[in-house]
């Protein structure tokens, strides 16, 4: 189960954006981060839930898709997220936050994927514009943001061949195409 759950827990960047998710199914994801591992159980992490247009369009502009694809600047408007969940570290409750949103996006991401969700881990954001647009307090660290929607691309996973290109790329048919390293290549002892 969990192997076809991974599997399928593909980074997806084009979504029907019409179909709306709940607010409580976002609440459902970020319950399944509170109960998964952190750091010294420090538990350091907030969220910030986004599931309606208006808010969902703050934020969109602050992140940046697929570095790979080259002349894709992200999805358009109507293949958008339809929610989206900030991933915040509290520095009044620790300075760093070690792997702990890593852990609290996987979990999130797999549980969307199990309720017939995808979407994106996004590490690069344009943090300022998105604090102010949301008027974040200082006091959190904008750490991760998850895009979420019902997903409107096909990904593929591919082996990385022998020049070592990790890239993926998308083909003429606009499917997505993602290299993983063998398995012997990352076991090393
Ligand atoms: C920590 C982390 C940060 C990421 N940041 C971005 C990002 O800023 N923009 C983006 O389009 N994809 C981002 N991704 C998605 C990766 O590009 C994706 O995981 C990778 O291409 C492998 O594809 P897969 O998730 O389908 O296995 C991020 C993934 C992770 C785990």
């Amino acid at each position: 189960m969990i192997r076809g759950l991974i599997l399928k827990n593909r980074s997806y960047r084009r979504f029907h954006q019409e179909i709306d998710i709940k607010l409580e199914t976002l609440r459902e994801l970020v319950d399944l981060a509170r109960l998964s591992g952190s750091a010294r159980n420090a538990q350091p992490l907030k969220y910030i839930l986004s599931c309606e247009p208006q808010r969902n369009s703050l934020i969109f502009p602050h992140l940046a898709w697929a570095g790979y694809i080259k002349g894709w600047s992200g999805p358009c408007e109507g293949e958008r997220p339809s929610a989206y969940i900030i991933i915040l570290g509290d520095t009044e409750i620790s300075r760093s936050f070690g792997c702990d949103h890593g852990v609290a996006a996987q979990s999130i991401m797999l549980g969307a994927t199990e309720k017939g969700l995808g979407g994106c881990i996004i590490a690069s954001i344009e943090k300022e514009g998105l604090r102010k647009a949301l008027q974040i307090p200082t006091r959190y660290e904008i750490l991760l943001i998850l895009a979420l929607g019902k997903t409107k691309e096909t990904v593929v996973i591919e082996t990385v061949g022998p020049s070592g290109d990790i890239k993926y790329w998308r083909d003429n048919n606009g499917v997505h195409h993602v290299p993983k390293r063998l398995l012997d290549d990352i076991i090393i002892g």
